[in-house]
């Protein structure tokens, strides 16, 4: 049983959608019709997952069908009851998105790079496709589908899908779309605005507006060796191309593996190159992911824990082990504190999350990712990294195109390494909260010499701007990671000055300096907050900032209002997790 979804996997599964959708963006909707196919002829009723769909019309084989929309939840949104299936082994649904679709983001022309055309995107993960056709919303079934895709003209539509054709038309652009490798409903993704298209390599490209391209092809440049260099690790890659798409800023993530088109956030444009470890992660998810898919969200940590450990591994191929310690460290740091958030002995901090949530939002902090990649790391210790890595292409080659439980995980392990299970406590890192007191630890230098600046800085010695001119970004992190709760306006000033935090642009380490000055009670730092609220939808550097304004006394007054201004601009999704956060703070 999965609480996230309607699903009623005894009555058949989708095998096949064929789409037909037309974007309207004066009214804010998505006219479809969708043709369904059925892996096997159904009898009786069908239960799909829908979101504020408006049906118009159902048919089988030229009969017209009844239905209801006969249970309703909020965050599950409403069951569509299909009735009188007579062995039917396909139907048609002709519908309308609402404005209200949580998956979707329509952004007028000012919320884009450019400034002049509207812009469209979609996010699905976890349980918002429903809000764009009804699905069988769950990670546990595949479907193939085909889509053709019209838009005003001018405008160019992208998804995540081999692009089939392109058919101008008097006011409208017909473009066609096919995917045939058997998706998850969350891995549906379009996009619309005025988009470019640049080669990286043969198979990388970018898509962007014409005012980023130029920025984005460089950042992401080395897209095609690190699609060469995780196939080193993870087998043969299945899914044609991989090109990346620059969102607008309002993005709620920082990338999305949505499959063969990852999208991004633009503040993963650095100038620098320094922030691609995002590419290496949505790169891992084609296989750890999107071949082999967690069958519920509460196997999450299959997607993500995974990803991670095979983000490491690519990074240290090509960034070096020092680098890869010094995320290392970095990222424990960041998982013990938000486990102290939720509570070491929650059951948020288990791998296998607790089977009664049905908000699927609920489970992304990072705790799947960063305990998850340690248990692995645990397992790789255990029996070597050659015998690890001859795992790795047996178990992507075993799943490929299925979803599996973290139960179906474990029977796979045990057979094929049985002394995992005599060196690591699989149970307790598992099914238990917190983190196994026996495990390695991560060791960095390049994070000791940022914990001797600290430690120095506890005793009143201030850095100089030399000693930290040539960190590298994760030490800067780590740095304002390790940063007192609260230090004197003073240093906070001091700091934005010598880590040089304004010419540097990196919202990361905005999001972190901002937390430090809002703690402080460095309320001139308010209006350089404001401007980032209204712009960046990026929730890991957004929400924390605003649970910091939640929790000083001088800012509590500020950030209603401040959220009341800046909503409109967001995804539905940034927007429920701010309010979120806003209601637990009685605000
Ligand atoms: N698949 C996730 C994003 C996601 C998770 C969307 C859960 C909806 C629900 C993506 O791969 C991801 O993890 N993105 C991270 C970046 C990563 C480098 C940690 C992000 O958005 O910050
Ligand atoms: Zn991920």
């Amino acid at each position: 049983m999965d609480p996230t979804t309607y699903t009623d996997l005894t009555q058949g599964k989708i095998k096949h959608i064929d789409f037909r959708i037309s974007v309207n963006f004066s009214t804010r909707t998505l006219e479809i019709e969708a043709r369904y196919q059925l892996q096997e002829p159904v009898q009786g009723s069908l239960y799909l997952d829908s979101f504020k769909i408006d049906l118009k019309e159902a048919r089988a084989n030229s009969r017209e069908l009844e239905w209801e929309f006969d249970a309703q939840d909020d965050v599950l949104g409403e069951r569509l009851h299909l009735k009188g299936l007579e062995n039917d082994s396909s139907f048609t649904l002709t519908f309308q998105t609402s404005i209200e679709a949580r998956a979707l983001q329509w952004l007028n022309a000012s919320q884009t790079a450019g400034g002049n055309y509207p812009f469209l995107f979609s996010q699905c993960q976890a349980i918002h496709a429903r809000s764009v056709f009804p699905c069988q919303d769950t990670p546990s079934v595949r479907f193939t589908y085909s889509a053709e895709v019209e838009v005003p003209q001018g405008l160019v539509a992208a998804m995540a899908a081999e692009q089939t054709g392109v058919q101008a038309g008097s006011g409208q652009t017909l473009f066609s779309f096919k995917m045939p490798q058997p998706i998850p409903s969350y891995l549906f993704a379009l996009a619309v605005g005025n988009l470019a298209f640049r080669e990286l390599g043969p198979r990388t490209g970018v898509y962007a507006e014409p005012e980023t391209i130029a920025a984005a092809v460089w950042e992401f440049a080395e897209n095609e060796s690190k699609l060469n260099e995780a196939e080193k690790l993870l087998g043969p890659y299945l899914w044609g191309r991989y090109d990346v798409l620059i969102l607008p800023p309002s993005f709620p993530y920082g990338g999305m593996e949505n499959p063969r088109l990852t999208f991004l956030t633009p503040t993963a444009i650095l100038g620098t190159r320094g922030h691609t470890s995002l590419i290496t992660h949505e790169l891992a998810h084609a296989w750890t992911g999107n071949l082999v898919t967690n069958a519920t969200w509460q196997d999450f940590w299959l997607n993500e824990g995974w990803t991670t450990y095979a983000e490491t591994r690519i990074t240290e191929v090509l960034e070096g082990k020092e680098v890869t310690d010094l995320h290392e460290v970095y990222d424990e740091k960041r998982l013990i504190t938000v486990m102290e958030r939720v509570g070491m002995d929650s059951s948020y901090t288990c791998l296998k999350l607790p089977a009664d949530e049905k908000d699927a939002d609920a489970f992304t902090t990072i705790i799947p990712y960063y305990k998850g990649c340690f248990f692995l790391q645990e397992c790789e210790y255990a029996v070597g990294r050659a015998r690890f890595d001859a795992f790795i292409q047996k178990y992507m080659a075993r799943f490929q195109f299925q979803s599996l439980t973290t139960e179906a995980f474990l029977e796979f392990l045990k057979a094929e390494l049985p002394e995992v299970f005599e060196k690591v406590n699989v149970q307790q890192w598992i099914y238990e909260p917190g983190l196994p007191d026996e495990r390695h630890r991560p060791k960095s230098r390049l994070y000791d010499e940022v914990k001797q600046v600290l430690d120095d800085y506890q005793q009143g010695i201030k850095p100089t701007q030399e000693q930290v001119q040539s960190w590298h970004r994760y030490q800067i992190l780590s740095f304002l990671q390790g940063l007192p709760g609260k230090i004197t306006v003073e240093d906070c000033q001091y700091f934005d000055g010598i880590l040089e935090l304004k010419k540097r642009n990196d919202l990361a380490l905005f999001s972190y300096f901002y937390i430090t000055c809002i703690a402080s009670g460095y309320q001139a730092i308010l209006p350089r907050v404001e401007q980032f609220m209204e712009t960046i939808g990026r929730m890991l550097y957004v929400l924390p900032v605003v649970r910091a304004m939640t929790e000083a006394e001088w800012s509590r007054e500020h950030i209603r209002p401040l959220f009341e201004r800046v909503r409109d601009r967001h995804h539905q999704i940034t927007v429920r997790a701010m309010e979120e956060i806003l209601k637990k703070a009685g605000l």
